[in-house]
């Protein structure tokens, strides 16, 4: 069975300036109708060199609470870094086809890893305009490299220090939203798994597209991540809920997009809101970004740290295991 990638999808549709039908979104999900125009939200952005350290706590707990959203700068991977990681991911996508499909994910097969593009189409049978690639960078012993592409040739490396140099930002981050929940520094980390916290990096490929006002690229959801840390390219594309209405966040180069997933909110009992986001595409130019999903072991049980619990504010999340989480979620069963 040939699976049909929307970047070949893309190719043909340029020509024709027309996208099939399945891609063409119901009215009330389309952005061009369902975007507010003319205003570029100001997501909280938030300087991680600050030395005060209280007022960094205040302000990502602020946004953690009302956006579960937000941006990170100054936070010391170098921009050389981040670069070469878009420049490894754009180069895998540019291969030909037969390339890509070395990696594919095999079909039948259960896992999030490999090369691929979402085959269960959603409700009304409509998919979006986007191609991706999965697969863990951390710890060692969660790597398959059988998902990585070996071509171009410096793409493990680069990849690798990408993880190394995520560690501390993401160590910082989980810290800082400890401390906002007035607890020590290490027990969010230590709620999603301690040193054994997965990261799963993800590349999205959305090409262009003749009809954008039309169509979505990932569609509307929260992350199921704890975290997830997003590098974009310059292409605008993502956009937040907020209050009602779709709103695009703004693009600034070099800076980390920070979204709360399910698992923070969670862990801390509904405080911190994991956001619920969405993609738009562009008609001329291929969007890229690079989300590292930072996600408890599957085995591992999240639930209300109970330290946050009390009889005045009791649980409002199930204690489960987290692969337990993504089975219910991905099949849309209750949790
Ligand atoms: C995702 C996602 C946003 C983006 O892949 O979960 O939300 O900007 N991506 O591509
Ligand atoms: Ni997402």
């Amino acid at each position: 069975m040939e699976i049909e990638r929307v970047q070949e999808i893309a190719t043909l549709s340029t020509l024709k300036g027309t996208i099939p039908s399945e891609f063409i979104r119901l009215e009330n999900e389309q952005p061009a109708t369902t975007t507010v125009h003319g205003v570029v939200l100001e997501v909280p952005v938030i300087d991680l060199s600050n030395p005060d350290h209280q007022s960094l706590v205040a302000s990502i707990s602020e946004a953690s609470k009302n956006w579960g959203l937000f941006q990170v700068v100054n936070h010391g991977i170098p921009s050389e870094l981040i670069s070469e990681l878009q420049k490894v991911g754009r180069e895998f996508f540019e291969l030909p086809q037969e390339e890509k499909e070395k990696i594919a994910k095999p079909i039948g097969y259960e896992g999030v890893e490999g090369y691929g593009t979402k085959l269960q189409k959603e409700i009304e049978g409509k998919k979006g305009w986007v191609d991706h690639l999965f697969h863990r960078v951390w710890p060692p012993s969660a790597i398959n490299y059988h998902f990585w592409p070996k071509n171009p040739p410096s793409y493990r490396e680069i990849n690798e220090q990408y993880a190394q140099s995520l560690i501390p930002v993401a160590d910082k981050l989980l810290g800082l939203l400890s401390r906002g929940l007035g607890l020590e520094d290490g027990e969010v980390k230590q709620g999603l798994g301690g040193e054994d916290l997965i990261y799963m990096l993800k590349i999205n490929y959305y090409p262009p597209c003749p009809c954008p006002e039309l169509a979505l690229g990932v569609v509307p959801h929260t992350d199921m991540s704890s975290i997830t840390i997003l590098v974009p390219n310059e292409v605008q594309g993502l956009q937040v809920f907020k209050d009602g209405h779709w709103y695009d966040v703004a693009y600034i180069p070099n800076a980390l997009i920070i979204h709360i997933g399910d698992q923070i909110e969670i862990l801390s009992n509904g405080k911190y809101k994991s956001v619920y986001h969405r993609t738009t595409v562009n008609k001329d130019k291929t969007r890229m970004s690079w989300p590292m999903f930072l996600e408890p072991p599957p085995e591992f049980e999240v639930g209300p740290i109970p330290k946050l619990i009390s009889q005045d504010n009791p649980a409002k999340y199930k204690t489960k295991k987290y692969k337990d989480y993504v089975h219910c979620k991905l099949n849309k069963l209750p949790q």
